[in-house]
């Protein structure tokens, strides 16, 4: 076996840390969810009044747990495109005078009977905060104004006595706003150029901040890398609406059509340099601008999101609720989630937001059954750890691993890809626990690695636990029934000398935990 200059063999990973090393800290809202009226996400998803686990406001009791047990401190609604064609107007005050619309985002009949002021109550029992979204596909400036107005400000105005007549006496105090969704995209309702987005995002960011000045504000940036407007579309919405936001959105999904596994697990690799190339983006408008001040990254979209494609017209058009999206996620898929959080904790610098998309039913971590049970998906579990322990500073890491090479189909033809690194990884110091947590994947399909991580400048004391994801099988996929792909404790971690030793099994997820001195 060959040895390279620091002595592992070609078969090996390291890292290498030491605590004064940092990237940044970790925004607890970098594991967000998202809830748009989308398919069964709201209506027999959080919502499903006369379902046993119903409480007096239609919730489901049994959701609103696996939420919490996901870990979202925040949640996106109510889209998504929906938002682009969504007066909220219509969502507000007695339901039975709530009028039905069509959805045109979705093909699907919307009744309005669950609306802004039912989304806030959700959140206080699901522990999520707000991020809100307002409509500046069909609507503009006044309609936005209006709803911060509604939410936020505390009476004696038309809007928001109006929100006190509903029953809502103090004002909901929503902190965090989107500027629209996605308005790059020709799919969009209202879809603009970026000079037309540019100026109505700004006016209508000047009138909701100046009702409520401790808002924040997160910009559309581009729908997705591969976008022909990228990188021109985020310079020109900036330079319009630098001074007036705080965050630029940035979307991504991932997905395995052709069955090409080991360009599907480097996927994670592409999102690390979207993300760089928006901060890169940001700063030369920053730059141009002599401001001082820094835009941040709000990931409010991303997932895998393939299984589903074309399956639309298995449900009818224009009715409540029809089953749209509805991911049935894999083992692998759940190895690619892990990932993108492990991209997501290694740029926690400048992402601060990210919410992955979405939360139930509609490509999502929880699934329901109307009438029957709710359960866990597969890209549950490195979610739900990853949001639980992925708490401190991120270390910057030195990594050796070994690489690998591979081929996949790009618009038809056989496109080489060369030295993925087998393992990704991101380690994070919760200096208020005295932990230093490992999030590692093993991209190896057949093989495990030997993997070792030296604690330069801290004392290890002991590895609390060592999770691991991984299933002999990378198609299996869990139900109502059975939950075959989850994490389970794994024996044989050990610390010694400041280094912690760990076999990764060929394709999996993992998580060290090491009780550290310093
Ligand atoms: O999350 C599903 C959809 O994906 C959202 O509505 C839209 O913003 C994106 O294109």
């Amino acid at each position: 076996m060959q040895k390279n200059v620091t002595g592992i063999s070609e078969m090996e990973a390291k890292i290498t840390l030491h605590p004064q090393f940092t990237i940044g800290s970790v925004d607890p809202r970098l594991f967000g969810g998202f809830i748009e009226h989308l398919g069964r996400a709201v209506y027999e998803g959080i919502y499903e009044p006369g379902h046993p686990e119903a409480d007096a406001d239609g919730s489901r009791r049994d959701v609103i747990e696996l939420v919490r047990e996901l870990g979202t401190p925040i949640t996106r609604y109510p889209g998504g495109n929906f938002v682009s064609g969504y007066n909220w107007e219509d969502g507000v005050g007695p339901t039975e005078k709530r009028p039905a619309r069509l959805d045109l985002a979705w093909k699907s009949l919307e009744p309005n009977t669950f609306g802004t002021n039912e989304f806030m109550a959700w959140c206080k029992k699901a522990d999520t905060a707000p991020m809100m979204a307002v409509n500046l596909g069909t609507r503009g400036s006044e309609a936005a104004r209006d709803l911060v107005e509604y939410c936020n400000h505390p009476g004696g105005t038309y809007w928001s006595d109006l929100r006190r007549q509903h029953g809502y006496e103090q004002p909901h105090q929503i902190k965090l706003w989107c500027l629209g969704n996605e308005m790059d995209g020709p799919w969009q309702i209202g879809h603009k150029t970026a000079e037309e987005y540019g100026r109505v995002a700004c006016e209508a960011a000047k009138l909701m901040k100046w009702i409520d000045p401790s808002i924040e504000l997160v910009v559309c940036g581009s729908s997705h890398a591969a976008m022909p407007t990228f990188a021109s579309w985020e310079a020109t919405v900036l330079e319009q609406t630098y001074d007036h936001v705080e965050y630029v959105s940035i979307h991504t999904y991932f997905g395995n059509p052709h069955d090409e596994t080991p360009r599907f697990l480097s996927l994670s690799d592409d999102m690390d340099r979207f993300i760089k190339r928006v901060v890169a983006v940001c700063d030369a408008v920053g730059a141009k601008k002599k401001s001082e001040k820094k835009i941040m990254l709000s990931f409010d979209e991303w997932n895998v999101w393939f299984h589903s494609n074309g399956k639309n017209q298995e449900s009818k058009d224009w009715t409540v609720a029809r089953p749209l999206l509805e991911d049935v996620y894999t083992m692998e898929d759940a190895l690619v989630v892990g990932s993108m959080l492990i991209a997501l904790l290694n740029n926690a610098d400048r992402v601060k937001i990210a919410c992955i998309a979405q939360t139930v039913n509609v490509i999502a971590p929880i699934m329901t059954r109307k009438g029957g049970g709710a359960w866990r998906q597969t890209i549950f579990f490195p979610f739900s750890a990853t949001s639980k322990y992925g708490r401190g500073a991120v270390l910057r890491q030195a990594v050796e691993s070994p690489f690998y090479d591979t081929e996949f189909l790009h618009y038809g033809v056989m496109t080489k890809l060369e030295n993925v690194p087998t393992l990704t990884s991101a380690t994070v110091y919760n200096e208020e626990a005295g932990e230093i947590v490992v999030f590692a994947v093993n991209r190896d399909l057949k093989s495990a690695i030997p993997l070792t991580v030296h604690l330069d400048g801290f004392e290890v004391e002991r590895v609390i636990e060592w999770i691991t994801l991984h299933h002999a099988d990378l198609k299996a996929v869990n139900t109502e029934n059975d939950e075959p792909v989850q994490s389970v404790p794994m024996e044989g971690a050990a610390g010694a000398d400041g280094v912690v030793r760990a076999q990764l099994p060929a394709a999996s997820w993992n998580m060290i935990r090491v009780k550290v001195r310093r």
